[in-house]
């Protein structure tokens, strides 16, 4: 497979700077400022080598690191019972995704030549000893049954891009897995008594809560505060964001939680169980996040801490994931220009979503009535506010809804929504062409 880009690229500066043993291009000769210093960088430039050796690492532990929580999802919950008799037709059911590079090529060869039996339980063990299942990894025992399994970032923040068949094909990290169903899985294990102990619910309740999810959704602040459901009724389960375009933005999550390495640290220890340390005291606020306080979620700490070595380089690869560019033509170009000075103009979008970040540079968060909304997701949270979301790679996820929790279906209900909060007065075809821009972004 081709290598990522940002790598390509820095492997190529690399090889070209140590081929290079010209005396012409002496590195002392060569002023700084020069534009060949720009390309073509002393071989032992220090940095360079550290952000692509941080580059692979952090690829690596987004991709395949379990950070031992299979002690969680196999030891505890028995997800390995139900996925042995799953067939890879009900894993891409549940929105999981297949890495065809990961593939031997007869097994290519045979499910392009329709030989593969997509409904055995045993196609999907051979998927996962391949480790070809996106975000997923078993674990075999002795006599070669699947004896537990562990989850990874990509399962939520990577897709593919059905390039050989509808959920297989080659990873898009970064992307948010929006056909994904968290609820679904989850209420596929056996043994779901370690979840309803902590949330003091029985099974059944437990069942409809992850049912109420859907695809392309999970909830974050369940396991902290026990809050299902929001008061109109509705799933209180967030969006799945996207883990690219992030570098420059200051606060993370919908709910603007903290930094980057912030969030991965209590994603690997309080959502994925993975083993490792973790400080964040303000979890110790017992009205506002009553789980978390009496299991003492902000003091985590155990034998062998599995997560802390790898959030450096675990940050820099999600720093390195550009937001992808939207397709040519996947948008009226100059519909988009039109909309682009609505955008920065008369409706006032950039007074918030400032680009290029498409977010504010400094402390990105506002309070519910500044964007015309609820407060319930932002009260769930540290700062009570929502977080400025930046805009990049709209296209990307088209899925589920926009906003937190997916409550506008679309573009145009966004626009509608934002001219009515803000008196903007915008006229059927300037709407238009601020979707044509937000389309482009
Ligand atoms: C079960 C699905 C799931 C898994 C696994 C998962 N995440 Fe997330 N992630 C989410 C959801 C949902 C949110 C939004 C949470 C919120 O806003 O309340 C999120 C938010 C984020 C954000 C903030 C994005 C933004 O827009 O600012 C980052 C960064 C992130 N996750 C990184 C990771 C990393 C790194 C891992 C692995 C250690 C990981 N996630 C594992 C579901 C997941
Ligand atoms: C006061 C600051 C502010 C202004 C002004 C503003 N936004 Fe937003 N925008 C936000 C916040 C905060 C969110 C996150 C809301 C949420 O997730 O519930 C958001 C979310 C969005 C989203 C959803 C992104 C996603 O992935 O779900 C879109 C699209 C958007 N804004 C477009 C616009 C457009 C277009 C305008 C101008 C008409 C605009 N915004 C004006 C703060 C603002």
């Amino acid at each position: 497979m081709k290598p990522d880009l940002p790598i390509a690229f820095a492997l190529g500066i690399l090889l070209g700077a140590c081929g290079d043993d010209s005396p012409a291009r002496d590195v002392d000769a060569t002023p700084p400022t020069s534009p060949d210093a720009a390309v073509d960088p002393p071989p032992t430039d220090p940095a360079l080598a550290a952000a692509t050796r941080m580059i692979e690492e952090g690829r690596a532990t987004f991709r395949y690191d379990t950070f031992g929580d299979e002690a969680f999802w196999g030891g505890t919950l028995r997800l390995h019972e139900a996925v042995r008799t799953l067939g890879p037709v009900d894993a891409l059911g549940l929105g999981l995704k297949v890495d065809v590079a990961a593939l031997p090529e007869d097994v290519i060869a045979a499910l392009a030549a329709g030989q593969v039996d997509l409904e055995d339980p045993a196609t999907t063990m051979l998927l996962l000893r391949a480790n070809a299942v996106v975000g997923v990894t078993g674990f075999f025992g002795d006599d070669d049954s699947l004896a537990s399994i562990g989850i990874q970032c990509a399962l939520c923040h990577s897709t593919v891009d059905d390039s050989f068949a509808p959920g297989l094909g080659a990873r898009l990290d970064g992307w948010p897995n929006r056909d994904l169903n968290v609820g679904g899985i989850i209420a596929a294990a056996p043994d779901l008594s370690a979840l309803t102990g902590l949330l003091g619910v029985d099974d059944a309740t437990l069942r409809t809560v992850l049912g109420s999810w859907g695809p392309g959704k999970f909830d974050a602040a369940v396991l902290l505060d026990g809050k299902a459901f929001r008061p109109d009724g509705g799933s209180a389960a967030t969006l799945l964001p996207p883990a690219y375009g992030l570098a420059g933005v200051d606060g993370h999550t919908y709910t603007g939680w903290g930094g980057v390495t912030y969030w991965n640290a209590f994603v690997a220890n309080l959502e994925m169980q993975g083993q490792g340390t973790f400080y964040d005291p303000r979890l110790d606020d017992a009205d506002r996040f009553p789980i978390a306080a009496a299991n003492g979620f902000g003091h985590k700490r155990v034998a062998e801490d599995r997560v802390t070595a790898k959030l450096p380089a675990l940050q820099f690869y999600q720093l390195a994931l550009e937001a992808p560019a939207a397709p040519a033509g996947s948008f009226d170009e100059a519909a988009a220009a039109r909309g682009e000075a609505l955008f920065m103009g008369d409706a006032q979008c950039s007074s918030c979503h400032v680009p290029p970040l498409y977010t504010e540079p400094g402390w990105n968060r506002h309070t519910a009535a500044e964007i015309g909304i609820d407060d319930f997701q932002a009260q769930r949270s540290p700062d009570q506010r929502y977080r400025t979301t930046p805009l990049r790679g709209l296209f990307t996820r088209q899925k589920g809804g926009f906003y937190h929790d997916g409550r506008f279906a679309t573009l145009a209900d966004v626009i509608d929504h934002y001219d009515a909060h803000g008196s903007l007065g915008l006229t059927a075809d300037q709407k238009l062409d601020l979707i044509e821009y937000l389309k482009s972004l």
